[in-house]
């Protein structure tokens, strides 16, 4: 068991919510891939296991990929996930948010089902808020502690119209947050921006988009960038995109 008082000099430690499938699984590989500890989170203790053995290619997941248990709308599970992590590691560098529900093409904001709109406030942006808060203590050991926002330009007010509701305002909120915690957390050293990774071709995002793996580099380089790096940007490919 780690010392929690040492920052450890080892791999970062990674936390990657929604990561049993789609552009989360593919931030875990990239980030295992770099050397990182990445623990892949999954609300479906099952389909994490599954996801970690398909990632070492069909053997039990051993070493840099571990499956953790993990519900962002879950607030007692964060807090235990938070005493875990602590006990095991000490200290969290990276927590990347990508964890969302209900890309809602099919209603509109003049006669929405709000159930479904509430959904997605709980998971995509108060699910993101309250990940970050359980961890928030382990990312302040970090000496390079980092968090990502996973959003969308449907958040993008300055492109913003019709449609598409409960997804876009979910994403306009979460990058309203990302500027309010990258503000806030300065003085703790803690970088925090939004990714965009474009229209990738995930279960949410369906055919046609582009690989998994283009849409989710953009992430990571947010999840790996130097101390002199940005907070509080909205970025797509490593360019800032408009608010
Ligand atoms: N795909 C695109 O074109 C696109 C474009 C722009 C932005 N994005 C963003 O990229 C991120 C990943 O999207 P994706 O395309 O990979 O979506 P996806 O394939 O639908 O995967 C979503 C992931 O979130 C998980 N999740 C949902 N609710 C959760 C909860 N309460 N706690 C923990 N995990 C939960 C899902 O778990 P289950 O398997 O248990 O449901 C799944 O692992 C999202 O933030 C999305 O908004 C995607």
């Amino acid at each position: 068991m780690a010392d929690p008082s040492i920052s450890h000099a080892g791999p970062r430690v990674v936390v990657v919510t929604g990561a049993n499938r789609g552009l989360g699984l593919e931030v875990v590989r990239q980030c295992a891939a770099d050397g990182d500890h990445v623990l892949l989170g999954s609300r479906d203790a099952a389909a994490g296991e599954r996801a970690a053995v398909e990632l070492a290619g069909g053997r039990p997941p051993r070493g840099r990929v571990v499956p953790i248990e993990l519900d962002v709308t879950d607030a007692d599970g964060l807090g235990r996930l938070a005493a875990r992590l602590r006990d095991e590691f000490g200290q969290v560098d990276v927590l990347v948010n990508n964890a969302a529900v209900h890309y809602d093409t099919w209603q509109s904001s003049a006669d929405p089902d709000l159930t479904v709109v509430r959904e997605a406030l709980e998971t995509n942006v108060l699910g993101a808020w309250q990940a970050t808060l359980a961890l928030l203590p382990l990312l302040r050991r970090s000496a390079h502690p980092r968090v990502v926002m996973v959003s969308s330009e449907g958040g993008s007010l300055a492109s913003m119209g019709g449609g598409i509701p409960a997804y876009h305002v979910s994403k306009a909120a979460l990058n309203a947050l990302t500027r309010t915690l990258a503000g806030d957390l300065r003085r703790d050293r803690i970088l925090v921006n939004a990714v965009c990774p474009g229209w990738v071709a995930t279960d949410m995002g369906g055919p046609g988009g582009r690989p998994v793996s283009e849409g989710a580099a953009g992430v990571v380089w947010a999840a790996e960038l130097p101390d002199d790096g940005p907070t509080g940007g909205f970025f797509r490919d490593r360019r800032p995109i408009d608010w």
